[in-house]
């Protein structure tokens, strides 16, 4: 209703001063609704009109849902006392206004505060908001900023303006005059244990904010407040889960977009209003942001990785499908699935032991009774071309005889694990996690508390941060590599981190209780029962690489960013390949080492959107190496709904079927012969289109563009767009369109204005720019490819060890005008820091008025692992073809062996005969 309100009052507002009346009382009710009325004053619930005054606020009623009925006086914040401004900034100093009471009880107000706003680059700004005079927590997570601020304020493409009263930041891009972050709203509030700030948004569309599940992709401005938070907590409807992104993404009325990170790492909200505006609330350290400028969402990604370090370029095989379970009996499991699946044809690269593989579910031990001939079927798999991953969680058991378990004694020796603060204990902060107590008949039948208090052992927490425990941890992947068995990729879980006693054993913090039950509790999951539900205490100490010492309150959201660079780095150093970790609690920059799957889902229809939103999410956190558990996690898969998310699982970068203890198989060879033929299909197109993701994966890893890519940011002045999450791209020229739902046979998907081509036919669609019914029988998932571009593909074989010997493919699909481009970035799959090296090729293909040329701007290829060139098929040929003639410098023009297909408007011809390696430039003509 306000919304509609204040556009109503603008509406009049706009009618009055164009009949030239007065409309000074349309002005001042305007301002008000707009600038107070949605900033809720009382966000910890509980308010009264008693409460609400006490606070200097006003008590109003709302029969909108969700709004608040506690709201801040217009002026209620901080004013704004100095203000210096220099080439590369301005700083401010600013004052609490004390014509209102106290702003939190309990939580010490900061009444002086200093604001330095840095002009970082033409593109990209930073304010930072802190106390002068007492140091506070501040995120140890380093960013790559420019060397220089931007001085020349004609090369910046905004500008910053400062309210006084009350205080707040305004950014303008100049380009269209549009105030883009607009913090001057009442409500901002500066104390001890909890901030607030709130900004205006220039539009309704904004994305991001994470980890949680979302239910569309574009916000819902309806008053929502999400907790960011990181914890075991299986993904669900407004529950923060895994990882903590303090990042959006802001459209613009002007089509442009932006991006902003608060660089802070406590427990938080952030609410969501139609203002429509944004409040973030946050419960330590400072208030640290940074604006991107776009202008185009793709560009805000390049922009933001840039800033927080560009993703990881994951080994190629890890592109390839993956399977795991959690509770395979015994290896003798593994291999009947290896077999089947062999025997299916089923393409697929990597296999998984989950921690029944260990003993007792202890890191770096094996199974020896159940998982004795897993080392020899490791080796076999890796013979045959597989790759192997293993599980590994940060906890580490402690009630082990000693000199019996070398992880836990040779931590202690190196002091890894987390402790209290020396003035109250110097004891490790136990937990309890997977590893089972030495010598216990575990008894699953009891309930999960009995189980934890019987079976379940101490576990000690290493301490990431500490340079000496990302040695301890190298050393220990390290020997189990050499002593035990052999793996190439790692998957770390339980990383927030997860524990199944809340604190510690024993259940009692020690030491200030307001760090586990703060004065503001932000709207978390688990926000009636303290932040150490399901983790360890608030209280605990850890030691930064510097040596200072940080309370787990302030790091507590670090703690898996903290885990993953020492993963990734033991991962190289031990297999001297660079393979892949995956890890489930992430931070902004956790893509440089890892990717992310979307955590412990359900088996149900309404995952299979989310599980794209989420990949959406991710995209632009920079993290494009995600996906989620196909078919689902928990519960029992249906059959219907996992061959729908066998297709749309093979359009996840992390390809991954996997599912939790005492559920029913779910792999494609668990549902007869319908279901691997389907799986087979969309898998054998996922490993066609391999080259084309693999290349995607270098564009991100090198300029930070998203793979699964929102249709938003192919065509962002289109906004039919701005919405679209039942789609998505694979880069720019990849439409998919998958069957989100039980029976249907019909799917509405948009076409955006390009011309598209069917996948499955390579006919033209005849429809542009509009919403279309698309046939999905069974065995269909939709997929369009873009006019315009030029995808490289490989045959499929079994496994991406044999698809990578197979000729390269071209797939030319001509725009409206007869012209296509692409690339193809190729290296050995798995080498170090090959970009870096440039030890790689990096090929242009072009197509225009019937030539096919390529181009070839980086060749460090090895000789072994050079490609040919095959079969180029070009889609939206209109003329019939007579000849087609291949050129190379230093040698004669050959013909090649074509067809054309005049129904289908298809040419096809095939290179195989010239052994033509690509790394030589090339031109292919066809008349
Ligand atoms: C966690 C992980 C899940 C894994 C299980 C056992 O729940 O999220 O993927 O299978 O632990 O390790």
């Amino acid at each position: 209703m306000a919304v509609w309100a204040v556009y109503l009052s603008l509406c009049l507002l706009i009618a009055l001063s164009a009949s030239g009346l007065e409309p000074d009382y349309t002005v001042n009710w305007e301002a008000k609704s707009l600038k107070s009325r949605d900033f809720d004053c009382y966000p910890d619930g509980g308010s009264d009109q008693a409460k609400c005054e006490a606070r200097g606020c006003i008590w109003e009623p709302s029969s909108i849902p969700n709004a608040p009925w506690c709201y801040y006086a217009e002026t209620h914040g901080y004013i704004t006392s100095n203000i210096v401004e220099t080439a590369s900034g301005i700083t401010v100093d600013i004052e609490r206004n004390t014509d209102f009471p106290i702003q939190r009880s309990q939580s010490r107000d900061i009444n002086k505060l200093r604001v330095e706003i840095t002009f970082l680059s033409g593109k990209s700004l930073r304010w930072k908001i802190f106390d002068p005079a007492n140091a506070r927590f501040e995120v140890p997570v380093p960013l790559e900023l420019p060397a220089t601020p931007e001085t020349e304020e004609n090369n910046r493409l905004y500008r910053v303006q400062i309210q006084n009263k009350p205080f707040g930041i305004q950014v303008i891009r100049k380009s269209s005059e549009e105030i883009i972050w607009d913090s001057a709203v009442p409500g901002f509030t500066f104390s001890d244990q909890f901030l607030q700030i709130s900004t205006r948004l220039p539009s309704n569309y904004v994305y991001g904010v994470g980890e949680t599940e979302h239910p569309s992709y574009t916000h819902d401005l309806n008053f929502h407040t999400y907790g960011l938070f990181a914890k075991d907590q299986p993904p669900g409807y407004k529950l923060n889960s895994y990882g903590v992104h303090p990042f959006y993404m802001g459209l613009e009325k002007s089509k442009n977009a932006h991006g902003v990170l608060l660089l802070n790492s406590n427990a938080m909200d952030v609410t969501i209003l139609p203002t429509p505006a944004l409040t973030y609330r946050t419960i330590g350290g400072i208030l640290d942001f940074y604006m991107v400028m776009g202008p185009t969402p793709e560009v805000v990604v390049q922009q933001y990785t840039e800033m927080i370090g560009r993703p990881v370029l994951p080994a190629y095989w890890s592109l390839g499908f993956q399977l795991c379970r959690y509770g395979y009996a015994n290896d003798a499991e593994i291999a009947d699935l290896y077999n089947d699946m062999k025997a299916a044809k089923i393409p697929y690269d990597v296999q998984y032991a989950d921690i029944e593989y260990m003993e007792r579910q202890m890191d770096f031990t094996l199974d020896k009774e159940n998982f004795k001939g897993l080392p020899a079927l490791v080796d076999r798999m890796r013979a045959e071309g597989m790759r192997y991953i293993f599980i590994l969680d940060p906890a580490i058991a402690a009630n082990e005889t000693k000199g019996s378990y070398p992880a836990f004694d040779t931590g202690i020796e190196k002091d890894v694990f987390i402790k209290w603060p020396p003035k109250l204990s110097d004891d490790i902060v136990w937990g309890k996690v997977w590893p089972d107590y030495p010598n216990v008949d575990v008894d699953n039948s009891l309930d999960w508390d009995t189980q934890v208090k019987l079976f379940r052992a101490f576990v000690a927490f290493p301490d990431f941060f500490k340079k000496s425990t990302a040695e301890w941890w190298g050393q220990q992947i390290k020997d189990y590599y050499n002593n035990v068995m052999k793996f190439d990729g790692l998957w770390i879980d339980m990383n927030e981190p997860a524990s199944f006693v809340h604190g510690t054993v024993g259940e009692k913090c020690l030491g200030d209780q307001t760090l586990e039950n703060p004065p503001y509790m932000p709207r978390l999951e688990s926000m009636y029962r303290g932040l150490n539900h399901k983790t360890m205490c608030m209280n605990s100490e850890q030691i930064l690489d510097d040596g200072t010492r940080v309370k787990h309150y302030d790091v507590h959201n670090l703690y898996g960013w903290s885990h993953t660079k020492p993963t990734y780095d033991a991962l190289l150093s031990t297999t001297g390949k660079r393979g892949v970790v995956v890890t489930r609690s992430t931070y902004p920059s956790s893509g440089r080492w890892a990717g992310h799957w979307l955590g412990d889902n359900y088996s149900r229809w309404d995952q299979l959107l989310k599980s794209i939103i989420g990949m959406m999410e991710f995209s632009i956190f920079g993290i494009p190496y995600t996906g989620a558990d196909i078919c689902g996690f928990f519960n029992h898969a249906e059959y219907e709904m996992c061959l729908r998310w066998m297709q749309l699982g093979a359009f996840y970068p992390f390809s991954r079927n996997h599912n939790t203890i005492n559920m029913p198989r779910q792999d494609p060879v668990a549902w007869g012969d319908e279901f691997a033929a389907v799986s087979r299909d969309v898998l054998n197109i996922r490993y066609t289109l391999l080259p084309y993701l693999y290349t995607l994966m270098y564009e991100a890893h090198a300029h930070g563009n998203t793979v699964v890519r929102p249709l938003l940011h192919e065509f962002v002045t289109d906004e039919n767009t701005w919405k679209i999450d039942r789609q998505f791209l694979w880069g720019p020229a990849l439409l998919i369109t998958p069957a989100l739902d039980p029976g249907v046979t019909v799917v509405r998907g948009y076409v955006p204005n390009a011309r598209w081509y069917d996948y499955h036919t390579g006919e033209v669609v005849g429809v542009r720019g509009q919403f279309v019914d698309m046939e999905t029988p069974l065995w269909k998932i939709n997929l369009h490819v873009r006019g315009g571009h030029i995808l490289p593909w490989q045959k499929a074989e079994s496994n991406t060890h044999y698809s990578r010997l197979n000729p390269l493919g071209l797939l030319v699909a001509l725009d409206d005008g007869g012209s296509a481009h692409g690339s193809l970035f190729w290296d050995d799959g798995e080498g170090i820091d090959t970009v870096q090296n440039k030890r790689f090729l990096l090929t242009t293909f072009t197509a225009s008025s019937g030539v096919l040329t390529s181009m070839v701007p980086t060749d460090g290829l090895a000789e072994a692992d050079r490609l040919t060139l095959g079969l180029v098929k070009v889609w939206g040929v209109t003329a019939p073809v007579t000849r087609v003639t291949m050129s190379v410098t230093g040698q004669p023009d050959a013909d090649l062996p074509f067809t054309y297909n005049a129904q289908v408007q298809e040419l096809q011809f095939d290179a195989t005969s010239q052994s033509h390696t690509i790394e030589k430039p090339f031109t292919i003509t066809w008349n």
